[in-house]
């Protein structure tokens, strides 16, 4: 790394990756929970369920504490039975094909796009067959799946299409919200998320009927409204109805959820500033960048991914990330292509290179800090520790 004359960013402090913006109203307001003495699912839950379905344009949601138990439970709702095939991406978190698997149906994956690192919608077709019951595209990293062409699909062959819209709170597609396409839309509210609740989730529908299907599973199957049992009109008795799971949200998540909502977009603004910044001063690299934005569509800005190709640059990436956590600043991987993994390949004799796109992605592929709380000498800072690793 000698020859080169970039210096190392100069910094006390560890920039955490996906560290969120927390500001005052959020504590107040989990405090005023904490006091109010209702801790657990209620009114919170209700409103931020409603702000969020409205900011969303959609006419039903229910809260969950994942979008792992969003997806899940989706997928249940969907109707999928043992032996049913679900398509979706090799290039997204664990959680997508978990949750498939743990709905009973089997996985099968189609390649990614290597431009958009979008599920391709010609490799969708390519895998159908007479057991396929669902699509789940991911809006990976906050950019939307080409809808049209997957929509297109699922209506030509029956299939039911579940959102995993875990990087995409404020994503559209020619005009609308990334989650209100399919049957179902799933959000994750995780620490790293655009929008955090902690640990929480969200789940969009178009239909009441699979919204009350939703809830009642949500909270181990107990009849709609359990939640409201020990409330000021007094103890009501409950029905079992179907052996549901405990998904529900919490007031205190929610609490911290209805105020980060409310600057959703002012942190996509910041987060486009500094997506803008990473694009100019880092395009003299030997990186590759994120494809610009398609037309008629907007990214969520929730990960800034690079490529680092050891042939050009040089370093690997494995090599790349240990350099910026000495440069004292946080990146992640996402991810590592799923068959990779050996319980995959163990269980579904997935192999790597049957996925070139997403395998070749996964290990070049780096995601730098993004947060709306970076400043913009954290910005620098990272544009430094890049411009540094990058050595050889
Ligand atoms: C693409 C994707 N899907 C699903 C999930 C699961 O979200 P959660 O942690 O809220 O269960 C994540 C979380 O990182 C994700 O990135």
């Amino acid at each position: 790394m000698s020859a080169n004359p970039e210096a190392m960013p100069d910094r006390e402090e560890f920039l955490v990756f996906g560290s969120p913006l927390i500001g005052e109203e959020e504590i107040a307001e989990v405090v005023a929970c904490l006091r109010s003495g209702w801790i657990g699912t209620g009114p919170r839950v209700a409103a931020f369920e409603q702000q969020f379905r409205e900011y969303r344009s959609m006419p039903h949601a229910v809260a969950v504490n994942s979008c792992t138990a969003g997806l899940h439970l989706s997928l249940l709702a969907a109707g999928l039975e043992p032996g049913d095939e679900v398509i979706t991406t090799p290039l997204t978190f664990c959680a997508t094909v978990n949750a498939i698997i743990h709905s009973g149906a089997t996985p099968v994956l189609a390649d990614v796009d290597p431009v958009t690192q979008n599920i391709d919608p010609a490799e969708v077709a390519r895998r159908i067959t007479p057991r396929t019951r669902a699509i789940v595209p991911v809006h990976f990293a906050g950019r939307p799946c080409d809808m049209n062409p997957l929509m297109a699909l699922a209506r030509k062959h029956g299939l039911k299409v579940i959102e995993d819209c875990a990087h995409a709170a404020e994503t559209t597609y020619e005009g609308r919200p990334a989650g209100s396409f399919g049957d179902f839309g799933c959000f994750s509210f995780y620490v790293t998320k655009n929008l955090t609740t902690g640990e929480g989730g969200m789940v969009l529908t178009h239909s009441a009927e699979a919204q009350a299907k939703l809830q009642v599973l949500a909270l181990h199957g107990l009849t709609r409204h359990a939640w409201k049992r020990f409330g000021d009109d007094g103890y009501k008795h409950y029905d079992v109805v179907e052996c549901g799971f405990k998904y529900n949200m919490t007031d205190l998540q929610a609490a911290l959820g209805l105020h980060q909502l409310r600057r959703i977009e002012s942190n996509w603004v910041r987060r486009e500033a500094v997506w803008k910044r990473y694009m100019t001063e880092l395009a003299p690299l030997p990186v590759t960048l994120p494809a610009p934005a398609a037309a008629g569509t907007r990214h969520g800005y929730h990960l800034f991914t690079i490529l680092v190709d050891e042939r050009r640059c040089g370093v690997s990436r494995d090599e790349f990330v240990q350099r910026m956590t000495r440069c004292r600043i946080g990146v992640g991987v996402h991810y590592v292509s799923l068959p990779e993994h050996s319980f995959y390949r163990e269980a579904f004799h997935w192999k790597p290179d049957d996925y070139p796109h997403a395998a070749r992605i996964g290990r070049q592929t780096v995601s730098i800090p993004l947060s709306a709380k970076l400043t913009d000498q954290d910005v620098g800072d990272v544009i430094e520790a890049v411009k540094y690793s990058l050595q050889r």
